[in-house]
C-alpha cells in the first residue's frame, strides 16, 4: 500500500501489528545515544588496543579519534540539544589505572567531570566498565601464563576495578554495564582474530567465554555490594538468524544465550541472578549466505522485525526489563547502500518494532542509538555511525548535523514516532 497520509501510515501500522494510535513511548523512557571511550577518544598509549594498533594489525590508527576526551561537553550539548535524557559512555580502565595498582588522579577526575556534565544536562549516565578494551598490563599476568581474558587474573582484576568504580562513581551512576558484547569480543578477539589480541584459537575462545561469565558475575557482586540499588547488566551482541531469505528469523545465537543463562544463575546450585535488566545490542540478521560479508562489509542485512522478535525472545526467556544498548546504521561518505537504507529509516522502523513489542507487554527501559558522532570503528574510520558526522580531513573535527539527528530529535522530543515520521519511513528503507 502506498503511504501518503498519516491515516494511511496508521492503518499500515495496524496492518503490521503495530498499534498506530500508540506510537508514543512511556514517560520516563530512556532516549539515549551509546558511545565508547576508546572509539571517541582514541589511543591512550596504555590499553590493549594501543598495543594492537602499534603492532600494525589495523588499517587505520585511532589517534585522538573524535577528540572526545577534550570535547565531551560540546558532545553532551549535542545530545541534550536533541532532547535526549540518557547517555551511554564507558570508562577507559587503562587511562584510570595505566600501571597495575597505579591510579591516575587526572583520569579519575575526568570521568567525574563527564558524568557530572551529563547529569547537569539532564542525561542519565549508563556506564560501561569495559568496552572491548583493558589496560595493556593485563596482557602480561604475574603468573606468566596467557594474558588478557585468557587469564583468570583478569577476572579478579576486573572485579576489583568494578568495586573501585562503584565506590568512586556509584553515588552518581545507577545504570551499569559490566562488559560490552563479551560474546562479540571473544569471537573477534580470540576466534576470528580481527580485534585485539588477534588470536585464532578455539581453546582460547572457550576459555575467554568462561572468564567473561565469571567476570560479569564477579563485577555484578562487587557493584551491588557497594550500591545494592544499582541496576547492573551486560550487553551481548544479538543477531537474528534467518532461515532462507524470506523466512522469519528463527533462533538466537547460542553463545549469547549461554552467557545470559549463566548471568541469570541458571544451572547454579542455588539460584543467583546477576542481572537487574537484560541489555543487548541489535543491528542485523544473518543467514548462511551473508555471514562472511557481514564480517567484511558494512552493508549489513537490515531486518527491523528482528528487534521485535529479539525482545519477545529475551523477555519470555528471562522475565526482566530490557534495554537496547546499541542499534544503528553505518553510512559511508563514498557509497550508497544498494538496498537504499538510510539511518533515519533504519531508526524509525526499528523503533516501530520496539514499540510493537512493548505494546504486547514487553517492558523496555530505554533505547541507546549508536552513536552520537562518527568515531573509531576498531581499525577504520570508514563506517559512519554518527548522528553528527565528522570529516576526517577537517583538522578541527567539526561535528556536522545529519538528517538522522533531526529524526531522532523529533522522536525523543515527542516521546515516540510522529505521524510525519511514520508516513515518511514506515515499511520503507529511505
Ligand atoms: C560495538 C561498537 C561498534 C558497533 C558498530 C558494536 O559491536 O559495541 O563498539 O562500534 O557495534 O559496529
Amino acid at each position: 500500500m502506498a503511504v501518503r497520509t498519516a491515516q494511511d501510515a496508521a492503518s499500515l501500522t495496524r496492518a503490521q501489528g503495530v498499534p498506530g494510535a500508540e506510537q508514543t513511548f512511556p514517560k520516563g523512557f530512556m532516549w539515549g545515544v551509546a558511545t565508547a571511550e576508546y572509539q571517541n577518544s582514541g589511543d591512550d598509549g596504555t590499553s590493549n588496543w594501543s598495543e594492537f594498533e602499534r603492532e600494525g594489525h589495523v588499517a587505520e590508527k585511532s589517534g585522538i579519534a573524535a577528540d572526545g576526551y577534550r570535547r565531551y561537553a560540546e558532545d553532551l550539548d549535542l545530545a541534550k540539544g536533541m532532547g535526549l535524557n540518557s547517555y551511554r559512555m564507558s570508562l577507559e580502565w587503562s587511562r584510570i589505572e595505566p600501571r597495575r595498582g597505579v591510579f591516575d588522579p587526572d583520569a579519575i577526575s575526568h570521568y567525574h567531570a563527564v558524568i557530572d556534565a551529563a547529569i547537569a544536562r539532564g542525561l542519565t549516565p549508563v556506564v560501561t566498565l569495559s568496552h572491548f578494551t583493558y589496560p595493556a598490563w593485563l596482557d602480561h599476568p604475574l603468573s606468566g601464563g596467557p594474558g588478557g581474558w585468557e587469564s583468570p587474573e583478569t577476572v579478579i582484576e576486573f572485579r576489583d576495578f568494578a568495586f573501585w568504580a562503584a565506590q568512586e562513581y556509584g553515588s552518581k551512576v545507577r545504570y551499569w554495564l559490566t562488559l560490552n558484547e563479551p560474546n562479540g569480543e571473544a569471537l573477534t578477539g580470540y576466534l576470528v582474530g580481527v580485534f585485539a589480541p588477534g588470536k585464532r584459537n578455539p581453546l582460547a575462545y572457550s576459555r575467554v567465554l568462561d572468564h567473561f561469565n565469571q567476570a560479569h558475575r564477579a563485577a555484578y557482586g562487587a557493584i551491588k555490594s557497594v550500591y545494592p540499588g544499582a541496576m547492573v547488566s551486560f550487553n551481548p551482541f544479538v543477531f537474528k538468524y534467518q532461515k532462507g531469505a524470506a523466512a522469519r528469523a528463527e533462533s538466537l545465537n547460542p553463545n549469547q544465550n549461554a552467557m545470559l543463562d549463566a548471568a541469570m544463575g541458571y544451572g547454579q546450585a542455588s539460584a543467583s541472578c546477576t542481572l537487574d535488566y537484560v541489555a543487548f545490542d541489535y543491528y542485523y540478521a544473518l543467514n548462511t549466505g551473508n555471514f562472511y560479508d557481514v564480517l567484511h562489509d558494512w552493508d549489513w542485512p537490515v531486518y527491523p522485525q528482528g528487534l521485535y522478535e529479539t525482545c519477545q525472545d529475551l523477555y519470555h526467556r528471562y522475565h526482566l526489563p530490557l534495554m537496547i544498548a546499541e542499534n544503528g546504521l553505518a553510512t559511508r561518505s563514498d557509497h550508497t547502500r544498494s538496498d537504499g537504507w538510510t539511518a533515519s529509516a533504519y531508526v524509525v522502523n526499528h523503533l516501530a518494532q520496539l514499540r510493537r513489542a512493548m505494546a504486547e507487554g514487553v517492558p523496555v527501559l530505554g533505547y541507546m542509538l549508536w552513536s552520537l558522532t562518527d568515531n573509531y570503528e576498531w581499525g577504520s574510520f570508514e563506517p559512519r555511525f554518527g548522528l553528527f558526522t565528522i570529516d576526517r580531513k577537517d583538522p578541527s573535527l567539526t561535528r556536522l548535523r545529519t538528517e538522522a539527528a533531526d529524526t531522532y530529535q523529533a522522536i525523543a522530543t515527542h516521546d515516540g514516532l510522529t505521524p510525519a515520521l511514520l508516513e515518511r519511513y514506515l515499511g520503507k528503507s529511505h
